[in-house]
């Protein structure tokens, strides 16, 4: 049975019966709307832990734009019912007043790798991830935790402080799940129309071309200028960025290198923003 929890407290004390009895403990955080993309996640994490705690939590401090936090789905009941078909044991969704109690006054800062791309573009998002997934942690117990890689900079950025701060937690990547048509899965996809829908994979068909021009060769500068032209020729509104990467710290790249490299992009459709980002 799937126990639905809403307290610090009845969490700690469910994982403490747990770990007394010596099993490993996997979370996944969420922000709920789940969709199949997340579910690879706890199918993951069901396959490597004992007892499995997903957490449902819309985090207020993560969101730079009130619209965009207003806007943000909430599906809940549906949530559970899908999670409960996956057999979690657990699910972890407090109100905002139970995660940030009167008083409320630290907040994570995470330096470089945070500090570029959405760092950039989305003032404070990182403090607010990165505190609110250190509350988690503290709050699960988890020995590991998984996170999709379709958000490739919080991806890093979480195994910065977890790796600063020595949290005793594995941190474990997935794969990004996409529909047939390459579109990155995401909560946000469900605010498009159908028109939006048929434009959106044109994001990583041009990323993915762009990426095997650059393995042929092609410069850089000349070859992500063409992408982006031809994703906002697609029908999005405008890119804000099209980066090439290297893969961990996320620092700029001139081309084509060594050592693992990313593509990283984020655009807007019918006032949407999406991100995407694949290996090169
Ligand atoms: O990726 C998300 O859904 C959120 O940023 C996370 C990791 C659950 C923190 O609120």
């Amino acid at each position: 049975m799937t126990e639905i929890l809403r307290t610090v407290d009845d969490t700690r004390s469910l994982v403490a019966g747990w770990k007394r009895k010596g099993l490993t403990v996997g979370a996944v955080p969420t922000m709920g709307a789940l969709h199949e993309g997340h579910l690879s996640l706890v199918r993951r994490a069901k396959a490597e832990c004992d007892r499995v705690i997903v957490t449902i939590f819309v985090n207020p401090i993560q969101f730079n734009n009130a619209e965009d936090l207003a806007k943000y789905p909430r599906t809940e009941e549906a949530d559970v019912n899908l999670l409960a078909e996956l057999d979690v044991e657990a699910i972890f969704a407090p109100s905002a007043a139970e995660m940030y109690r009167d008083g409320f006054g630290t907040k994570i800062r995470v330096g470089g790798v945070a500090d570029t791309l959405e760092g950039v573009l989305r003032p404070g998002h990182f403090d607010g991830v990165a505190t609110v997934v250190t509350k988690l942690f503290g709050i699960t117990q988890a020995d590991k935790a998984y996170f999709g890689e379709k958000d490739w900079q919080q991806l890093q950025v979480v195994r910065r402080f977890v790796a600063d701060l020595n949290l005793p937690v594995e941190i474990i990547g997935v794969e990004t799940s996409r529909a047939e048509n390459g579109l990155a899965l995401s909560s946000r996809n469900a605010r498009l129309s159908s028109k939006a829908l048929a434009i959106a994979p044109a994001l990583h068909r041009e990323m993915q071309k762009a990426a095997e021009a650059l393995r042929d060769g092609g410069d850089k500068v000349q070859v992500l200028q063409e992408a982006l032209e031809a994703i906002e020729a697609a029908g999005f509104e405008k890119v804000e960025y099209l980066e090439l990467r290297e893969a961990s710290a996320l620092k700029p790249l001139d081309a084509l290198q060594e050592e693992p490299a990313r593509l990283l992009a984020a655009a807007w459709l019918e006032g949407v923003r999406l991100i995407d980002n694949i290996p090169v």
